[in-house]
């Protein structure tokens, strides 16, 4: 009886390779378990670190300015088409009688830049040739509209104040609205 009980608790070497091979099979099991895990764990906490440092460092679309100051009105003479401002910021500054209007220096054909013919009173473009009068108004080449006014006030210290950001178009009747023409 006590011999039977011995075979059985004693294994035979094919056995014993078996249940090694099975200990250590369940052994690689449970570690990759715990290595996915763990991978889990750390691939959630790196995106809630970069989540909080996008919170941190937030995209923010920084846009050139579009105002400027153009110095006080004194210093421009009555009847002036000025071209100070316009190789910083393409603009024309007329000054009138009764006050002063902005002038985009973009032509409306294309986008060149139209010089300022004194002699001719008019702008002339270089590129097609179109033709604008003293007050923008288009009246010779392809160009298909006046040149555009932008928004001239004046700032708190007195000095005139452009903003490039605020377009007046004359074929929509908006060189009428008040920030279109500065009148003194
Ligand atoms: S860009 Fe001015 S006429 Fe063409």
């Amino acid at each position: 009886m006590t011999e039977a009980r011995d075979r059985k608790q004693v294994k035979l070497p094919a056995e014993y390779e078996a249940e090694q091979q099975h200990k250590s099979s369940n052994i690689d099991r449970r570690r990759f378990m715990n290595y996915t895990g763990w991978l889990g764990i750390l691939g959630s906490l790196g995106i809630a670190l970069l989540g909080f440092l996008r919170f941190l460092f937030p995209r923010v679309l920084f846009e050139p300015r579009t105002e400027f100051k153009a110095g006080n009105p004194n210093d421009y003479a009555v009847g002036a088409v000025d071209t100070r401002y316009l190789n910083s910021e393409r603009v024309y500054i007329i000054r009138e009688e009764d006050g002063f209007y902005a002038l985009s220096g973009v032509c409306t054909h294309l986008g060149c830049t139209p010089a300022w013919l004194a002699s001719e009173n008019k702008f002339k473009c270089p590129c097609h040739g179109s033709g604008f009068k003293r007050s923008g108004v288009n009246f010779e080449g392809p160009a298909p509209r006046p040149l555009e006014r932008h928004k001239i006030v004046l700032a708190e210290d007195g000095q005139l104040l452009i903003d490039k950001g605020k377009l007046f178009r004359q074929e929509k009747d908006e060189w009428n609205k008040p920030e279109a023409f500065l009148y003194l």
